[in-house]
């Protein structure tokens, strides 16, 4: 029987050199993969209690939606710079290759609000604590991180050893 990590596709260099790119596509494309992937994620926060799930742009959408359906909570999208309609509060970051700048609506997280974050990846943990600092911006509690796969090598659950973060997959 195929495990989750099995599902996942690994292309070396890209989008640079170096990188060992760990694509979700081929998770995504088969029904038991995405399915397993779905399951396990919702497996590992089935005891955490929380109000609201915030997922990034653009990877992070993908699991953060079904998670927030089946636990029956709102979705609250964090975007990059410019997508979203409404007053904003925003936050630069570094990624693992580039910087970036991730936006969310003022009114989306009400003080006191305990949160889930959920993404795709953690690679430096970059894409979080950007998420995190834009929760505590307007008040909401970082109940939990939920991610499908995490790059233990760049240290991002160290930089964020302060929350409760779960991972389906992690990669020395
Ligand atoms: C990827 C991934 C995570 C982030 C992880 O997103 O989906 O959000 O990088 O890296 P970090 O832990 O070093 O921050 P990317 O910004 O490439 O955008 P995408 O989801 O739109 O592909
Ligand atoms: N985002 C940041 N680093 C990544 C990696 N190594 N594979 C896939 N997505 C990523």
């Amino acid at each position: 029987m195929k495990e989750l990590k099995d599902y996942v596709r690994t292309i070396p260099n890209f989008p640079e050199e170096g990188i060992m790119f760990r694509d979700i596509t081929s998770v995504l494309q088969d029904p038991d993969g995405f399915k397993l992937a779905i399951d396990e994620m919702m497996d590992l926060v089935k005891d955490l209690d929380f109000d609201v799930v915030l997922g990034a742009e653009s990877r992070g959408f993908i699991f953060s939606a079904p998670i927030a359906y089946a636990r029956g909570k709102g979705l609250v999208p964090v975007r990059k710079k410019g997508k979203l309609p409404c007053e904003t509060i925003e936050v630069e970051y570094d990624l693992e290759y580039g910087k970036a700048v991730l936006e969310l609506h003022k009114d989306a997280i009400k003080p006191g609000q305990k949160v889930l974050l959920v993404d795709d990846l953690m690679a430096t943990g970059g894409t979080i604590e950007a998420m995190i600092k834009l929760v505590e911006k307007l008040g909401g509690e970082v109940a939990g991180i939920l991610v499908l796969m995490e790059l233990k090598g760049l240290k991002g659950r160290e930089r964020l050893s302060k929350y409760r973060l779960d991972s389906a997959i992690s990669y020395e």
